[in-house]
């Protein structure tokens, strides 16, 4: 007997539906605000130039979009088959410990970056002085993102869910995406920054 993925996850739910696209609207609308930031100053300029309470305000917007996600994400489980393949003791305590992986890789990276450095600032002006080479950058390149698939995996092996195996696979190929968009970006808000950086060095020797 042959198992289909129509047996695994019911695709009659729109609930399902629902949340992939919050999945894929949150980084997607984050990108755009952030890249807006960066060209127009709009969120700044809503906050009358300050660009530190505008993207704490950001951080603030991405958050709750964040609680409206996993919310989502929640009711669109419920509905769902579980498997029996799922249901086991190794498989709970697996999503237990993804769980608590996921969560210390998010927590550790934001303590690592402070608020402004995990929510964008880079594309408000706040730059990092130095790069973060501790842990968790020492272990993986973007600790938000797949701790945060972590944590997706975690509820849809806990509730031992296919679809939510479903949606997490769906949840990595979009931060896939963000990072392959994002990355190239903010290097590149690093590299004009150290070129004026050495532009000014040159500059003050010849005044020397
Ligand atoms: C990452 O850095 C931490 C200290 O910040 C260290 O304890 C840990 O061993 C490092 N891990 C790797 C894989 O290098």
């Amino acid at each position: 007997m042959s198992v289909s993925i129509t047996d695994l996850v019911d695709f009659d739910q729109q609930s399902l539906y629902i949340s992939a696209a919050a999945i894929a609207f949150n980084p997607l609308f984050w990108n755009i605000v952030a890249r807006q930031e960066y060209r127009n100053k709009i969120l700044t300029k809503l906050f009358l130039g300050n660009s530190q309470i505008a993207c704490y305000f950001l951080a603030l917007t991405i958050f709750s979009l964040g609680m409206v996600r996993d919310y989502l994400y929640k009711e669109a489980l419920a509905p769902q088959p579980s498997h029996p393949a799922l249901e086991t003791d190794a498989v709970k305590l697996a999503s237990y410990a993804l769980f608590a992986a996921g969560n210390i890789l998010v927590i550790t990276s934001t303590w690592a970056l402070g608020i402004t450095g995990t929510f964008l600032g880079d594309y408000f002006g706040i730059l990092m002085d130095d790069m973060v080479t501790g842990f968790p950058f020492n272990v993986t390149d973007a600790p938000m993102y797949y701790g945060s698939t972590m944590s997706f995996l975690a509820a849809a092996l806990y509730y031992g869910k296919p679809a939510g195996v479903l949606l997490t696979v769906w949840v990595f190929l979009v931060y896939k995406v963000a990072l392959a968009f994002e990355n190239p970006f903010t290097a590149g808000i690093y590299a004009k920054r150290d070129r004026e950086r050495a532009a000014q060095k040159k500059g003050s020797k010849k005044a020397e």
